[in-house]
């Protein structure tokens, strides 16, 4: 695995694969990476000729009150995984590589960024988010980038400013990857003590009260999220949204049919935890399946 730190060289080493035609895959990541990063790079190795993960943590996603300075780093941690899974260039730019001076340009994505996410972080947050992807998609022109469902306003939006923009790429989204327990990974688990750890268990737990919900036969948007919150207040957890919304378009549904995600954040002591689940209701059988 070569490690490359400037859009020049990134392209210089992808400049032969491009040429012979071979597919590249991207996966961006900000580091501190964990199984469902490593899952993201697993796929991408299966599917593509060439993998390049990139490691950025990328100030302009990150408000003013947020964690930029805390957000955990291992530079050496993650060339090793990276490595491990088979990835073949580790792209990982300092800040003036990416924004240097005047740079002046914002890739704002209107609607679906708004809600949700957008709503509790600040638009700033998307704008963010979709900048650095549209830079890191023209630095490095993947055929497929990988990005986890995990994130899946991020994923729609992304989607979004793709399609909008006419980017040649496809952007696929991965399964979330859990603990045994169901707590989804994240970097930011990392904030959480012992007890605190015991209560982020409240977003699983909520996701699977409304999917028990909506199989008792519940299709009222607001009597699932009623649900789902009842079930985290039991481990003492105040989420800052329960919603039930289009999986693409992010818009609230009242009445569920098709597929609907359940789309939860909430704040467990220090760190701020997100989940989510999409669940399908099949209108003519009746019968929910859940993913
Ligand atoms: P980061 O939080 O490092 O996440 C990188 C990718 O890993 C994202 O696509 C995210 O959805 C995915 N991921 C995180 N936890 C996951 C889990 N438990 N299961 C599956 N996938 C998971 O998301 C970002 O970085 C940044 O916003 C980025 C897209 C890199 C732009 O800066």
């Amino acid at each position: 695995m070569q490690l490359v730190r400037t859009v020049a060289a990134l392209r210089e080493a992808l400049l032969p694969a491009r040429r012979a035609g071979q597919t590249i895959g991207l996966v961006p990541t900000m580091g501190a990476l964990h199984e469902g990063h490593r899952s993201l790079i697993r796929r991408a190795r299966e599917e593509n000729d060439v993998v390049v993960v990139s490691l950025f943590v990328n100030p302009a996603q990150f408000g003013p009150d947020e964690d930029l300075a805390a957000y955990p780093r291992d530079e050496q941690g993650d060339a090793d995984a990276a490595r491990a899974e088979g990835a073949d260039l580790l792209f990982a730019p300092p800040v003036q590589e990416v924004y240097p001076p005047g740079f002046s340009t914002t890739v704002h994505v209107a609607g679906v960024s708004e809600p949700l996410e957008g709503a509790q972080r600040g638009a700033s947050h998307f704008d963010g988010v979709a900048t650095v992807v549209t830079k890191l998609f023209n630095m490095a022109q993947p055929d497929v980038a990988y990005f986890g469902q995990k994130d899946a306003q991020q994923a729609a939006v992304i989607r979004r400013f793709a399609r909008d923009l006419d980017i040649p790429v496809r952007v696929q989204t991965c399964p979330i990857v859990r603990e045994d327990d169901g707590l989804a990974l994240s970097s930011r688990n990392a904030y959480l003590t012992a007890d605190e750890r015991r209560r982020a268990l409240a977003l699983s737990r909520a996701l699977q009260a409304a999917r028990d919900a909506v199989a008792a036969g519940g299709r009222d948007a607001a009597a699932i999220a009623a649900a789902a919150r009842e079930a985290m207040a039991e481990l003492d957890v105040e989420p800052e949204y329960v919603a039930l919304v289009d999986p693409e378009t992010f818009l609230p549904m009242d009445t569920i049919e098709g597929d609907v995600l359940v789309a939860i954040a909430a704040r467990v002591g220090r760190a701020r935890l997100i989940d989510n689940a999409t669940i399908t209701v099949n209108i003519d059988s009746e019968v929910a399946t859940l993913r």
